[in-house]
């Protein structure tokens, strides 16, 4: 079930996703004492990881891994792992990336399911993002698309090469697994902007047959997911 719920102002939205995901983490916390959620890139969501980076919720014992990742080393600005470290390295949460070896797309791959093979999924939520060209985590398409969807061996994390390229970071990526993130305990995602607002009504309407990599997440999802829309 997609459940869309629609905020007239950024302050609204940035106060209600991150209450919510207070309460999504405190009852992670209650109920086994840890949790392990992933987060995704971009610009957007960080105002609001700031916000939740200063509410005080036993964060040494929340682990932090990215939805996905640009394969950069971690100097680099397009890198989301830095990104996160920037804004929850003081909480005391155990922040982990997908890969290490950055110069290697390959080696990168087969590290990030190594690191994915030891953390203990499900999730208990993912923070997903959406481009207006329908993308979510990293899933593009492009050749690994498909292998996205369906991994060999139920790989947790997966190379994708978009084609065309992301011209906000034309680079390619890691990212979690559509599987691996379609078992998380809460999906969330969060959008803002007419744009975005319109590509999400036409995966929703057209479904797959639209083509947009969020239109066949949705299809094949089998537990809710909620979408926070700002203005
Ligand atoms: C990434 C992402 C990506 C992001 C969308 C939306 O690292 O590129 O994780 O999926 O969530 O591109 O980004 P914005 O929310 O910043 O527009």
């Amino acid at each position: 079930m997609i459940d869309r719920k629609s905020f007239d102002s950024t302050e609204e939205l940035h106060d209600k996703v991150a209450a919510d995901v207070t309460k999504i983490l405190r009852n992670a916390l209650l109920e086994s004492g840890q949790s392990l959620i992933a987060l995704s890139g971009g610009s957007s969501p960080f105002p609001i990881y700031e916000k939740l980076s200063r509410t005080g919720l036993g964060w040494e014992k929340v682990s932090i891994i990215p939805a996905d990742d640009r394969i950069v080393e971690e100097d680099s600005e397009l890198s989301n792992i830095a990104a996160l470290r920037r804004v929850f390295g003081d909480t005391g949460a155990t922040i982990s990336p997908l890969f290490e070896t950055a110069g290697n797309e390959a080696q990168a791959a087969v590290e990030a399911r190594g690191i994915a093979d030891k953390l203990k999924f499900p999730l208990d939520m993912i923070w997903l993002g959406m481009g207006s060209d329908g993308h979510f985590a990293s899933v593009f398409p492009g050749p690994d698309y498909d292998t996205a969807f369906k991994p060999p061996a139920q790989a947790k994390a997966v190379r994708v090469r978009p084609d065309p390229l992301p011209p906000e970071a034309p680079v390619s990526r890691i990212t979690l697994s559509v599987p691996c993130i379609s078992n998380a305990r809460h999906i969330i995602m969060v959008i803002s902007g007419h744009e975005k607002r319109a590509v999400l009504d036409r995966a929703i309407t057209d479904g797959e047959s639209s083509g947009l990599p969020v239109a066949r997440f949705f299809a094949q999802l089998d537990r809710n997911i909620t979408i926070y829309e700002g203005p």
